[in-house]
């Protein structure tokens, strides 16, 4: 695989033409279709469910990264490998037995990763940074795309990179919220694998160039 990995985040795209982004994204040199999940209650905001993530799925012919803003998200582990999810995503925040939740999620035949907000300490995963396929660090506050960068990220990114080194582990940091061309190059260099990317690539007025220009940063093999 060629590093880093990008995963446009489908939030920011036109809704009203979904089917246009989706096959930007397919043309492009995106990696992964990243797909937010909001309930209005883990986070301040609903975004889209089943019947959408089964459309986009029709037609995406790269990898769907599904992350769940939601509560009790065990609840729904089947239905998203349904609708096509090949990484599953979980809050930290969110799962009281989470080794039970990742390994449902793996049952299933799907990645799993553990996402966390900016608040949570890279620490509270040392116990499962062995389980799990893909951290998804929360460099702002989940619920909305477009929202400023926190800084302490490129500090929490280098610690993660040192604890998943320290036991061998294989898990993937995947970096989401405010990746642009000022904060991708300083989190690559802090370790990170994957870069979401929702407002930077569909605000911008050469979507495929953007990602593009995300994906040939410092391109590295692993
Ligand atoms: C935020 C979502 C992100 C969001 C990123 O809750 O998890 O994936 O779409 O958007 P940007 O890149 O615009 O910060
Ligand atoms: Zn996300």
């Amino acid at each position: 695989m060629n590093f880093p990995l990008i995963a446009p985040s489908v939030l920011s795209a036109n809704f009203a033409n979904l089917g246009t982004d989706i096959q930007m994204i397919n043309n492009s040199e995106a990696d992964w279709f990243h797909i937010d999940v909001m309930d209005g209650v883990f986070v301040p905001n609903i975004s889209f469910g089943f019947p959408v993530i089964k459309a986009i799925q029709q037609i995406a012919t790269k990898p769907l990264d599904v992350h769940l803003m939601i509560v009790q998200p065990e609840r729904y582990i089947k239905d998203f490998k349904m609708v096509g999810a090949e990484i599953l995503s979980v809050h930290y925040e969110a799962c009281t037995h989470l080794h039970r939740t990742i390994y449902a999620i793996k049952e299933e035949g799907m990645k799993a990763g553990v996402a966390i907000n900016p608040h949570t300490p890279v620490h509270l995963l040392k116990d499962i940074i062995q389980d799990i396929d893909l951290v998804c660090m929360m460099s702002v506050n989940p619920g909305f795309g477009g929202q400023k960068f926190i800084e302490q990220t490129y500090r929490k990114c280098s610690d993660l990179k040192a604890m998943i080194e320290a036991h061998q582990s294989h898990c993937l940091i995947e970096i989401d919220g405010g990746v642009n061309e000022h904060t991708a190059p300083k989190l690559l260099e802090a370790g990170a694998d994957v870069l979401v990317a929702g407002n930077y690539v569909f605000a911008s007025s050469n979507p495929t160039q953007t990602i593009a220009s995300l994906k040939n940063l410092n391109a590295y093999t692993k």
